[in-house]
Order: structure tokens, then C-alpha cells, then sequence
């Protein structure tokens, strides 16, 4: 069998910049960067030396002895992985001693090593197999009766991978993974000598251990002690596509690894810009989804929801969708129908959605799930900087001095950035964690946060503010980068704004809760401890002043003259795979792709005539605005592609009522949601496995999805809308995804230069990437600003609408959890289900005590807006008062609790904040159980024989 695997050099690169040494190997000249290990340079010039507790993704550890290598002048056989080469050195890596001595130690190994080979899940993808082939090893002298470690139990107890510690040799290299790549620090090496053994946290099974299953672990493992289950199962991969995680924001790029058309494992590409080699347990092993019986591949219809599901043709279904929203506008008129464009699907995808829109219903009456997440972060940022997105590359983190996370849980929403940022936390930078909730980063191995403010949710504004008040009036600001940078007059309004007596420490602490020293010494350090950077998440942008805080995150930022260089910046941690890509393309109801305004003439006149049409200059209507208008009876017909606005939208009674209103809502999803629950077409979407497009991640990097399998609907997504749009009369012709990425690069400047063939030459682009900046954009306002100065605005800190009171005391706050993802549909459907298979309400001991709720007891959630059931979790987390949960079960429906409370700019909702009531309940409510069978009805299906 062909090895696929990516070459493994041994030890880490050292930086290119630094100078060059030059030594001789085998006789051999070669020049490397100082600091180099022999084993490194050695493998450059095409000799490897044999190793086995060395690989070039963690730091050398020189404990198995394979590697020894003859030196001139030096005594002994120094270990090539932990000895750097020196100007003048000559090297012999082959010589006879050298390979007695090698087969010597590989004698011992293999001594106690079941020999299994031919019946091993790793045979062919083993390295001490190789390495026992590469020294010549025959035979064993030593006989196999001897003490050894060849009967022990197997722990299978982790769903995706197995530990067989008989086939372990104690190389350490699974420990070196879980503590230098994770950053977990799960795992050690228990007892010594022969003794030694590996074990998860306090020799605990890997399942109920500390592990994460992110998986670096078996992935550094060098034999099949810990392997994939999807290993053993279908035998190893033969071939290898290299595509981006569908997950998260942090924009994993991945091997598939395949054997035949079946995908046998996800491994994580060294190449990979995002994730430098690493991954979570998500990207890594949660991809069943795709094959899960559930999954439906056949188009269905239905008159209406009362009814069950029709199979259909594919040509039945888009003409039948055609149709219906040609008929709604003749009767409604052109403003009547609408769409909702996916943050998982590709940018080729969402682009040709939002034109299908514009184009083809002749509105813009588009939007996207960013609405409901991120869109206060387009504002703040694109009106202080200039631009909707981050400043920064995650490989920025490596040079922060002083990380501010505030309203991100990285460790559960962007865990393998999260890794990045405690590796960089552990080499000795500082934190300041701005949370309601004791997050893992708080406190985790080897990682104490400097500040945590437990502010009172929805007081954002309020502390940030104050933070500003210290660095004003404490004499931090940076003068002379604010006078270079950002406009000065605007700077001193904003200076006297936040200078003023009731903003300080002292007199908001009060109102949010965080003690006005701690945030004293907080702003301090933020202002005068090197390189600062802030990295935020939805606790900053689903509050009614979402916007507020991402521009008084900004004003900060400038204020104290950290952006515009490394290890500083604002970095917006995006949630879904592609919400930056959907942001880019366009989904916005009054922005065209690049964040052009549709009142803008000359954008309008550009597309007008790419794309034949006159378009609509007026902005079209928001998700809510669309179900509002639904309800008055002025919008009937909506488009929603791979979205469940129903499950993640707040208010759900109010989104029901407003999927119900509409005459004909199309669905194009994986599985029936919670929205197809109102739909009357469904069109079946296609996974990230089975199409070509690209992502854009957190980082604004565009990376390539590439195809691994033929889609089992039969067609990917792009080509449904395109058959939608034909159907409805539009010349569309696209053959393949790279053609929709030219027609974006045309009509958009920051996408000019982007294309699929630069995109495979340099693996992934940043925008803008036109002709000034070919390469891309790594960096953005590096010396000015991109709208020119640096905009300071004034952000007056005003409460929520919602209020707690006698009936509503506690404060819900919801957020994610590592092992889901966003409404949990794909997550759900994988073997992830075994770390939370129900969301829970974490409440403080103070307040269970008060209600007499005690840990897994059954709570009643209520709030002005609804009433849910669900199990507590007492736990010191969360704040007293405050009360936290997640929304990945559609048995749960947290979005039941959640108002109508949004975003002044942006309608973003307030999910951050909701007055609540908790007690102790017997188990779901009525409403719980009448969505149920209401669901279950809803998807009851009349299979065909043969539906195309
Ligand atoms: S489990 Fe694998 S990586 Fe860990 S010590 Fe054993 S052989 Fe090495
Ligand atoms: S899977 Fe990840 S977290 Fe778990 S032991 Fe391995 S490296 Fe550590
Ligand atoms: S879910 Fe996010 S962090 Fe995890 S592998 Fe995918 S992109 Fe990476
Ligand atoms: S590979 Fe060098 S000591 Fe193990």
C-alpha cells in the first residue's frame, strides 16, 4: 500500500530569518537555520535516521535512542533529535556501530511488542514497524517469556479512538501532544523504569478523564496504541484530499483520508494556516453526520404542514418551487418573497443564493444567520476602522503580551485557537477575562487568568467604559498614536466622555457587579503591559448594545495604540464555519459582496451589468422584518438554505408564527429542522465531503472545500440554486464552483485577486487580496486606518429594556459547548452526543439552595417570553443571580426563553440577556410535549419506489 501521509522532518523548523550554519552529513554540505536539529537536517537533504519518540510537530525529548549519530571530535552517540548542528560539524548517520547499536534498541522494543503485525489496525501505517524494517531487525535474541507488558486491558471507553497500552513504547510522544499542542495536560507517564505506563488524569479511562478528544494524542502516536475506531473498523486510508473543517470559524484544514469512496479518518494538515496541525474533537472525528440514516436524500413537497411529506423528482420539486414564488409575487407583489443565505455553506453558495435573490425576485430581501451573531461586529468595526472584520492572523497570538478576552469561551467555541492562545499564555503572557462565567481559561493546567470581572450581564458598555476612564484619566492613553492615527477631536469628545466622575471603576461597580480595583489593575495592564490584544465573542455583540461594545472595544484598542502591528489587534472569535464568507458575499439585506451599499449607484451599475437586470436600490428586510411582515400578511414565500431559524432565532413562538403565516417556505438542509417543521418544499442539501467551494474563516483566510465523495442527493448545493434559478428563468451557466469565484473576484476589489488556482498555489488567501496585495492580507491598518483615521465614538452605556424583578430575578445568560456545534444537527448525529446529550441550566449552590434544586433535578426555565424544563447543573461557574445554558437540543428550545430584545444598529438579538425565574419542576412541560408530536407529525414522509 502507498504511505499518504505528510513527511515528518522530526523536529520543529527553526526560523528562517535567523543565520545560516553550515555542517556536512554523510558527506554531504548543507546550510540550515542556527539551532536546527542534526535529525532535521538530515531529513532536508533526503537521509532519514531512524526515531521514534521524535516528530517534527513537537519539541525533541531524545528518549529512545534510535537517532544516534557519530559526530567527529565528540565522544559517544549523541540523539540526532535533541542536538543542534554547530558551523564546521561533520555527521556519519550510517555507519556499522551505528546500526549495531540501533538494532540493539529496537531489539528491546520490539521484545515486548505483540507481533501482530499482519493483523494489526496499523499495519502499513505503523512507525516502529518501519523503523524495525529500516535498522534491519530479524529477529529477537531475547526470547518473548521475559517480563513484559503484553496482557493488558484495552480502553475503548472513548467513542472515536482505542488505547491498547500492550502496543505502547512509552515514547511520550501522546503526552508531548495532550501538553504542547492542546494544552489539556490529560495525560502522563505513571511509575518509572519498566514500570512506566501511560494514563489519562488520575489513571482514569480516557472517557471519563480530562481529554478533550481533540485527538493530537493518537494522531502523534507512533504505533497503534491509540488509533481512530473508524481505523480499525475500515482499514487504512489509500488516498488523501485536503479540505476545510465545517465546524467553526477557526477554519481547520484537514486530510480526508480515504479508502475508496469511503472517508476513514480526518487528519489534521501541518500545512494548515488556521490550525498548524492541530484539531478538535468536532473537525477530528464528528463527520458521521454525513452518512447518518436520518440525513434525507430525496426532494419532497407537500401543500401543507398539516400534511405529510411527498417524495418527488428533483424536476417536480424546483418547479414547483419556481413557481410558487413567481405566483406569491404576482399576488403579493416583487417584495413579497425573500431568502436566508448559510453561514456552513460554501461562499460560491451563499454568493449564487443572495444573486438568486437580487437577481431573480428582483428585491433584497436577503439575510443570514450572521444577523442573529455577528452583524454588530460588521458595524462597530467597519465604522471605527473601516472594515467589518477582525485585525488580525491567528499566528498573531504567538506575540500578544496581554490577551483581553471578553464574552468568548474559546476553549468550547474555538478550541484549537484556544490552544494557540494557552501555549502563548504558558511561555508567560498575561489574561483578562471579561466574563459572567468562570470559563476554563480562568483557571486551567498551568494557566491562571491575571483578572477575571464577573461583570453582571449586560453591563458590557458600562465596564469597558470604566476600563477607559482609568486609561484617560491615569495618563495611559497613547498620545502620539492617536494623533498620527485616528481623528483628534473626535479622540478628545470621546476622552472627556469616558473622563466623567460617574463612569469610573467606583461609581459603575454597582451596576456591574466587578470590583472597581480589580478592573483598575485590569486597565492597567491592558494599557501598559506590551502587546495587547482583544479577542470577543457573542457575549460582546447579542446584547441590545451590541454594537456599542464592539466600538468601545475599538476605542480602546486605539486609545492605547494597539492595533495596526503583531501580537496586538480586535479580533472578533466568529462562530459558524463560514459566517465571515457569508458576511463578505453579500447576505445582508442592504450591502452587495465587499459590504457596498445598494443605494450605491455605481456598485448597483457594476452588477447591473454583469448580471443583465436593473436592480433594486431600496435595502431589503431583516429576518425579523421578514417575519413580522409575514404575520401582517405582506410576506409569503422565504428561501432557506441550510439555516434552522427556528431552532437558533430568539422568540420562537414569534418565529413560528411567522413561518406560518408564509404560503410556501422552501427548506435545503441535511436533515428535516426544526424550520422544515413549516416548510413545504425540502430540498436536500449536500455535506462539505461531497462539494468544491471555499470557507472564510475568523481570520478573513479563504481556504479550499474540495469534493472527497459524489454527493448522495445527487447534487451540491451550488447546483441546486443554480437549477432554482434556471427554472425561474435566469441564464445561469455555472459548471463548476471556480467560476462563481471568478465572477465574485470581478464584481468584488478585496476578492479581486482570489481565485482557485491562487488559491491552491498558496493554500489559503486573506483579503483583501487584489493587486496591491497579491498574497493577501494577513495584517489590516497597518500604518493608517482602512476608512483613513482611526474613528472614536461615543458609547453611553444604556440598560437593557429587560429587566429582573421579584418575578424574573436571575439573569439567563446561554452560550456553547465543546462537543456541539451551533443547533447541535450535525453534532447530534455523531458519537459527540456521549459528552452532553441534553443541554443543562448551570445555576450557583447560593441559588439551587434557595429553590431546593439540587444537581440533575428537573427545572422549570421561565421568562416573560416562555417556559422550557431541563436538568440543573449546580455549579460555582456562573455568578449567583446569574443562571447559563446552552441551545443545542431542540427538546430544550432555550430560544423559547429568549425575547425580542435586540441590537439597536443591527436587530442582533439580545440572547445574552434574559430575566428569569427558576423552580423545580416533575419533568418537560406541556409545551415541550405538544412540540414534540407537533414535530414528529411534521415529518412523517410517503416514500416513493423510485423518486429519480
Ligand atoms: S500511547 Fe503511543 S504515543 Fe503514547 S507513549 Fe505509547 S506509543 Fe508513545
Ligand atoms: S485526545 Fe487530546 S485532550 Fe485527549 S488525551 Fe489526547 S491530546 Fe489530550
Ligand atoms: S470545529 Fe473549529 S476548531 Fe474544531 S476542527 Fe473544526 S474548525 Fe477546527
Ligand atoms: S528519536 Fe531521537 S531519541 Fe528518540
Amino acid at each position: 500500500m502507498a504511505w499518504i501521509g505528510e513527511l515528518d522532518l522530526g523536529t520543529k523548523p527553526m526560523p528562517l530569518t535567523g543565520p545560516l550554519v553550515a555542517l556536512t552529513i554523510d558527506d554531504q554540505r548543507i546550510e540550515v537555520p542556527e539551532g536546527t536539529s542534526i535529525m532535521r537536517a538530515a531529513a532536508l537533504m533526503g537521509t532519514s535516521i531512524p526515531k521514534l519518540c521524535a516528530t517534527d510537530t513537537l519539541e525533541s525529548f531524545g528518549s529512545c535512542r534510535i537517532c544516534l549519530v557519530e559526530i567527529d571530535g565528540r565522544a559517544g552517540y549523541p540523539a540526532s533529535c535533541t542536538t543542534p548542528v554547530a558551523p564546521g560539524m561533520v555527521v556519519r548517520t550510517q555507519t556499522e556501530r551505528l546500526k549495531q547499536l540501533r538494532k540493539g534498541v529496537m531489539e528491546l522494543y520490539i521484545s515486548d511488542h505483540p507481533l501482530d503485525c499482519l493483523t494489526c489496525s496499523a499495519n502499513g501505517d505503523c512507525e516502529l514497524q518501519d523503523m524495525a524494517g529500516a535498522v534491519g531487525l530479524r529477529d529477537v535474541r531475547y526470547g518473548y517469556e521475559g517480563a513484559n507488558h503484553l496482557v493488558a486491558e484495552k480502553d475503548e471507553s472513548n467513542p472515536y479512538f482505542t488505547f491498547d497500552s500492550t502496543k505502547c513504547i512509552v515514547c511520550s510522544r501522546c503526552v508531548r501532544a495532550c501538553d504542547e499542542v492542546q494544552g489539556t495536560l490529560a495525560l502522563t507517564v505513571d511509575g518509572r523504569g519498566f514500570g512506566s505506563q501511560i494514563a489519562a488524569s488520575q489513571k482514569q479511562d480516557f472517557l471519563s478523564s480530562e481529554c478533550v478528544s481533540c485527538g493530537a494524542c493518537v494522531q502523534a502516536c507512533p504505533t497503534a496504541a491509540l488509533n481512530e475506531k473508524s481505523v480499525i473498523e475500515k482499514g487504512t486510508p489509500d488516498r488523501a484530499v485536503v479540505t476545510t473543517c465545517a465546524y467553526c470559524g477557526v477554519g481547520c484544514t484537514f486530510r480526508a483520508e480515504m479508502r475508496g469512496e469511503e472517508l476513514v479518518r480526518m487528519v489534521p494538515w501541518k500545512d494548515g494556516k488556521a490550525n498548524r496541525g492541530h484539531s478538535c474533537v468536532k473537525g477530528r472525528f464528528a463527520w458521521g453526520y454525513a452518512q447518518h440514516r436520518e440525513r434525507i436524500l430525496n426532494p419532497m413537497i407537500r401543500a401543507s404542514v398539516d400534511q405529510p411529506w411527498r417524495e418527488v423528482s428533483w424536476d417536480e420539486a424546483i418547479a414547483h418551487t419556481a413557481s410558487e414564488f413567481r405566483r406569491i409575487q404576482a399576488k403579493y407583489g416583487r417584495r413579497s418573497v425573500g431568502g436566508i443565505t448559510s453561514s456552513r455553506c460554501t461562499n460560491e453558495e451563499t454568493f449564487l443564493v443572495q444573486k438568486l435573490i437580487r437577481q431573480g425576485f428582483g428585491n433584497n430581501n436577503v439575510d443570514t444567520c450572521a444577523r442573529v451573531c455577528h452583524s454588530p461586529t460588521g458595524y462597530g468595526l467597519k465604522t471605527t476602522f473601516g472594515t467589518s472584520a477582525g485585525t488580525q492572523d491567528f499566528d498573531s497570538v504567538m506575540h500578544t503580551d496581554v490577551m483581553m478576552v471578553i464574552g468568548a469561551n474559546p476553549t468550547d467555541g474555538h478550541p484549537v485557537f484556544a490552544s494557540r492562545m494557552k501555549r502563548r499564555l504558558r511561555q508567560g503572557a498575561r489574561l483578562i477575562v471579561i466574563d459572567p462565567r468562570r470559563i476554563d481559561l480562568v483557571h486551567s493546567p498551568h494557566i491562571d487568568a491575571d483578572h477575571h470581572l464577573p461583570l453582571r450581564p449586560g453591563t458590557n458598555v458600562a465596564v469597558l467604559t470604566a476600563m477607559a476612564h482609568v486609561v484617560v484619566e491615569e495618563g495611559l492613553a497613547d498620545e502620539a498614536f492617536i494623533r498620527e492615527r485616528c481623528d483628534w477631536d473626535e479622540y478628545q469628545d470621546w476622552a472627556a466622555f469616558v473622563s466623567e466622575p460617574h463612569r469610573s471603576p467606583e461609581a459603575t461597580e454597582p451596576l456591574t457587579g466587578v470590583p472597581a480595583a480589580e478592573l483598575r489593575a485590569a486597565a492597567r495592564l491592558y494599557a501598559t503591559g506590551g502587546n495587547a490584544a482583544i479577542y470577543y465573542g457573542l457575549g460582546v455583540t447579542e446584547h441590545s448594545q451590541g454594537s456599542s461594545t464592539v466600538m468601545a472595544i475599538a476605542n480602546l484598542a486605539m486609545a492605547t495604540g494597539n492595533i495596526g502591528r503583531e501580537g496586538t489587534g480586535v479580533n472578533p472569535l466568529r462562530g459558524q464555519n463560514n459566517v465571515q464568507g457569508a458576511c463578505d458575499m453579500g447576505s445582508f439585506p442592504h450591502e452587495f459582496s465587499g459590504y457596498r451599499h445598494v443605494s450605491d449607484d455605481a456598485t448597483r451599475a457594476l452588477f447591473e451589468a454583469d448580471w443583465g437586470v436593473a436592480l433594486d436600490a431600496e435595502p431589503g428586510l431583516r429576518i425579523p422584518n421578514m417575519l413580522d411582515a409575514a404575520t401582517d400578511g405582506a410576506f409569503m414565500g422565504l428561501f432557506v438554505q441550510g439555516e434552522d431559524i427556528l431552532q437558533s432565532d430568539p422568540n420562537t413562538h414569534h418565529v413560528a408564527a411567522g413561518l406560518a403565516a408564509m404560503e410556501c417556505v422552501v427548506v435545503q438542509d441535511l436533515f428535516l429542522n426544526e424550520t422544515a417543521n413549516y416548510a413545504h418544499v425540502f430540498l436536500p442539501g449536500s455535506t462539505f465531503l461531497e462539494k468544491d467551494g471555499t470557507f472564510t474563516n475568523a481570520e478573513r483566510r479563504i481556504q479550499r472545500v474540495r469534493k472527497v465523495m459524489a454527493p448522495l442527493n445527487g447534487y451540491a448545493d451550488w447546483e441546486i440554486v443554480q437549477l432554482v434559478a434556471r427554472a425561474m428563468g435566469l441564464d445561469w451557466n455555472y459548471t463548476h464552483p471556480s467560476e462563481i469565484m471568478d465572477e465574485i473576484a470581478r464584481l468584488t476589489p478585496s476578492f479581486a485577486g482570489v481565485n482557485y488556482a491562487a488559491l491552491d498555489e498558496h493554500g489559503s488567501l486573506q483579503w483583501p487580496a487584489n493587486e496591491k496585495t497579491p498574497l493577501g492580507t494577513p495584517m489590516m491598518h497597518i500604518g493608517g486606518f482602512a476608512r483613513g483615521k482611526g474613528k472614536f465614538v461615543v458609547t453611553d452605556y444604556v440598560a437593557t429594556d429587560e429587566k429582573t424583578g421579584p418575578r424574573f430575578p436571575l439573569l439567563l445568560t446561554t452560550g456553547r459547548i465543546l462537543s456541539h456545534y451551533n443547533v447541535g444537527a450535525q453534532t447530534r448525529r455523531t458519537a459527540n452526543v456521549a459528552w452532553h446529550p441534553e443541554d443543562l441550566l448551570e445555576i450557583h449552590p447560593l441559588d439551587a439552595e434557595n429553590r431546593g434544586i439540587k444537581d440533575g433535578d428537573w427545572v422549570a426555565l421561565r421568562s416573560r417570553a416562555g417556559e422550557t424544563t431541563l436538568r440543573a447543573a449546580v455549579t460555582e461557574r456562573v455568578a449567583p443571580g446569574v443562571v447559563y445554558t446552552t441551545f443545542h437540543h431542540p427538546t430544550t428550545q432555550a430560544n423559547v426563553i429568549t425575547t425580542d430584545y435586540s441590537d439597536w444598529a443591527t436587530n442582533c438579538p439580545e440572547y445574552k440577556v434574559t430575566a428569569v425565574q427558576v423552580g423545580l419542576s416533575n419533568g418537560p412541560s406541556d409545551w415541550q410535549e405538544d412540540y414534540a408530536e407537533h414535530a414528529r407529525r411534521s415529518r412523517r414522509i410517503e416514500h416513493v419506489e423510485a423518486a429519480e
